[in-house]
């Protein structure tokens, strides 16, 4: 599944440069952690941070006071977020199959996660993540639509899983969703 990995194919960088265009967002004044701000709504004490890239959520969860566990199939973005704090839990691994053999809270998949999996591994990974859920559990992922994944096609994914809808915003900022919109923060819960 890795050698068909949307991301892994795509990217031609590394996280020092993937981090960057975030570095110069926040210095022109943008508030770049509006994931971490809607995550933290939840009051999840255990988060796991589902294709983490460079932690740039993962870290800002842990500094407002999450246990986080970032995971990701990309080793020059996971090696970043390593530097960046050593002390928190890095994962190498494929969502569609990892098993890290403990439940969250909450798990989050930011940065259009959904749409760089492996075309056709949407509903293992979907799966999968719905295994690493609590009972009660929060699925958040925000991804832009258009690009090979549909609403119904991830809800449908979330519905087989044994998820269900919870809400969904057109932003992370929880701007009111339209049909038609072009990006989706949905949230799933597991019974
Ligand atoms: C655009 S980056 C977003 C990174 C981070 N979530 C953020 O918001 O900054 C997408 C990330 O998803 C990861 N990814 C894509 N497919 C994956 C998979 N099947 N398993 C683990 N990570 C995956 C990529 O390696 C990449 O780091």
């Amino acid at each position: 599944m890795e050698n068909n990995n949307r991301w892994l194919n795509s990217r031609a960088e590394g996280g020092k440069v993937y981090d960057s265009r975030f570095e110069e967002l926040q210095k022109s004044g943008v508030d770049v952690h509006g994931e971490a701000s809607f995550v933290m709504e939840y009051r999840p004490n255990t988060v796991l941070d589902a294709g983490c890239g460079t932690g740039r959520v993962a870290i800002e969860l842990a500094r407002r006071g999450c246990r986080v566990v970032g995971l990701d199939i990309d080793p020059l973005m996971l090696n970043r977020a390593k530097e960046k704090a050593p002390e928190l839990d890095w994962r190498s691994g494929d969502l569609a199959v990892a098993q890290l053999n403990r439940q969250f809270e909450l798990i989050v998949m930011a940065g259009n996660v959904m749409i760089f999996v492996a075309p056709g591994t949407e509903g293992e990974v979907v799966l999968n993540m719905s295994r690493h859920l609590l009972p009660g559990g929060k699925l958040v992922a925000g991804f832009q639509l258009g690009r090979g994944l549909s609403l119904q096609e991830y809800n449908r994914a979330c519905a087989e899983a044994g998820l269900k809808l919870l809400e969904h915003y057109a932003a992370w900022d929880r701007k009111e969703y339209l049909p038609g919109g072009n990006y989706v923060v949905a949230v799933h819960q597991k019974d």
